[in-house]
């Protein structure tokens, strides 16, 4: 029986046993504990931020980081539709109102649709962008970098000064991307926009278990999410609170795992680039990454199975290969179907690559064998 290949698993050695260890035999397992400082200022001088404040995990960070930047009940944001629901989610607890786009050939946002939507759609009235049809204001664009690529943020900036719009980047996938060329060169995903977020969930390039962080332009912002995420305490010995709160905070022990991972993030990055090249060497119509605007941490491996994503998962599934089609595109998914007509855009690019793409393993534990065996398998069922 040959051995399963997941899809992306963890990749753990000693440190991050005997930091968790610590962790536990010191008895600081909650909300407070030196570890929890100490991944901050890692993930900080990592990203190229001055502070950074970290959560239970990617959903949580980017409810707050919505809330911070102003969207309120009935605003509308700006949102790709291909995506994890967890981009969206957020703005539902809050009452906003999502505005889906198309992608580019990158499966990001398109600036472009964006740019038509703000401009023929909507109308700027006394430096806010409202939209003509509903008359509500919109508020914010929320560019994912989708699967370690990163968003056209050039132009995404250049549109939110136009039309005086807040960016929350949703950096969940891409911590390690950073910028190459352009404006932002050098920048690290999430350092772009007023708000960016990541995600240490087990599939992602480092884990916490469950776990997000958030940095933030300005110092401000970031205190003021520090502090809801911990139930907005103002006065610890007699319990004071002046906002609503949240129970949004990050454990020592995610802490503890956190910084074990971070300390191996660039020798993540350069395996999964490793195999990503050696699928290609082996003839798998991988798509590509935006090299030219960014240094990707390629953490997802997008195969272009030209109509036969089923076909492929299935044959990967009987021969013990995990694999998956993309998302189910946004606009589709039953609570936000009021939604998908709000622009009157298409999402032609979108739909095109839900068809056809199927995500193949990338953890970077994989063992070479297994990925030969990957590539044999689908070699026989796409016939190349
Ligand atoms: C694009 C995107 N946004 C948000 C999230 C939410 O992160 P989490 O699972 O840590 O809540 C994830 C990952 O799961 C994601 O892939």
């Amino acid at each position: 029986m040959q051995n399963y290949i997941p899809l992306s698993v963890p990749n753990f050695d000693k440190s991050e046993v005997e930091y968790t260890k610590t962790a536990i035999e010191t008895e600081w397992v909650s909300t407070a504990g030196p570890y929890i400082p100490k991944f901050e200022k890692a993930i900080s001088s990592y990203v190229g931020s001055e502070d950074c404040a970290v959560c239970q995990n990617g959903t949580s960070a980017l409810h707050l980081a919505y809330m911070e930047v102003g969207i309120s009940r009935d605003d509308l944001v700006i949102v790709p539709n291909l995506t994890f629901i967890a981009s969206i989610n957020p703005l539902m607890y809050i009452g906003a109102i999502p505005v889906f786009m198309d992608c580019d050939e990158y499966l990001c946002i398109d600036p472009e649709k964006i740019e038509e939507f703000c401009s023929e759609e909507c109308e700027l009235r006394e430096g806010e962008l409202f939209h003509k049809a509903s008359n509500r204001r919109v508020k914010a664009i929320v560019p994912v970098h989708i699967f370690g690529n990163l968003c056209d943020m050039d132009r995404i900036v250049c549109l939110a000064e136009r039309f005086n719009l807040k960016i929350v980047e949703d950096a969940c996938e891409s911590l390690g991307s950073f910028f190459v060329g352009g404006r932002f060169d050098g920048k690290h995903s999430g350092m772009v926009g007023d708000i960016g977020v990541f995600s240490f969930n087990g599939n992602k390039i480092i884990t916490t278990g469950g776990g997000g962080a958030v940095v933030a332009r300005e110092q401000k912002s970031l205190d003021h999410i520090r502090y809801l995420s911990q139930q907005s305490k103002d006065d610890a010995l007699r319990f004071i609170h002046n906002e609503v709160g949240y129970n949004y905070r990050m454990t020592n022990v995610q802490a503890a795992l956190g910084l074990a991972q971070i300390e191996k993030l660039e020798s993540f990055v350069s395996i999964k680039e490793n195999n990503y090249n050696a699928y290609i060497e082996k003839g798998l119509p991988l798509l590509p990454f935006a090299t030219h605007r960014c240094r990707p941490n390629r953490w997802f491996y997008s195969l272009f199975t030209d109509n036969k994503r089923d076909e492929v998962i299935g044959i990967l599934k009987e021969n013990g290969i995990e694999s998956r089609p993309i998302w189910e595109l946004m606009h589709r998914l039953k609570p936000f179907t009021p939604f998908g007509n709000i622009s009157k855009q298409n999402f032609e690019k979108s739909s095109y690559f839900h068809k056809n793409i199927v995500n193949i393993p990338c953890s970077t534990n994989l063992k070479e064998e297994e990925l030969l065996r990957v590539a044999e398998t689908l070699k026989a069922v796409l016939l190349f």
